[in-house]
């Protein structure tokens, strides 16, 4: 059994710190992929407060497609460029949306999301997925969220 779990009441530095080392521990020494991915879209909705949505999209054969996530099911095929993560994995660039609902062409898989984190994973300067984190709250995530996830991006890119 893997017992990781947030400190209450942590600043966020020290929750990203702490959630990026228990991914680094669960994913050592395991080549699977979606093994991988899994217990990483766990390990965010366990660590990270106010999430309604957390998980990967991959990048296959040119579009993206559903990965392991936690959260109610989602939309499985999304086109690079359209919605958040499309945009993320044509530009390779984090998107930070405090109100999804003034993001032109958002994809709404659930109804609850106000605000949005997707961050690139690349390897070797290649977008290969997204990391995708959905909040009910306004404005929920702000540059110190997405220093971490990029991080936590970085660390995956040859783990996924
Ligand atoms: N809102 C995303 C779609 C994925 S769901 O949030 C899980 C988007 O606009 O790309």
């Amino acid at each position: 059994m893997f017992q990781f779990a947030p400190v209450a009441g942590q600043p966020k530095p020290a929750l990203y710190r702490d959630l990026v080392e228990a991914a680094l521990s669960i994913t050592a020494d395991e080549p699977d992929a979606v093994a991988n991915m899994a217990n990483c879209a766990a390990l965010l909705a366990e660590f990270l407060p106010a999430l309604n949505w957390a998980g990967f999209y991959r990048m296959v054969d040119g579009g993206l497609v559903l990965g392991p996530f936690a959260g109610k099911p989602a939309c499985i095929r999304i086109a690079l460029g359209r919605g958040v993560c499309g945009t993320a994995a044509a530009l390779g660039e984090t998107q930070l949306v405090p109100d999804v609902h003034a993001f032109p062409g958002h994809i709404a898989c659930d109804a609850a999301s106000r605000s949005e984190l997707v961050v690139p994973v690349k390897r070797s300067g290649a977008v290969i997925a997204v990391i995708d984190l959905d909040s009910p709250l306004l404005a929920r995530f702000d540059a110190e969220d997405a220093t971490g996830i990029e991080t936590l991006a970085a660390m995956l890119a040859d783990r996924i």
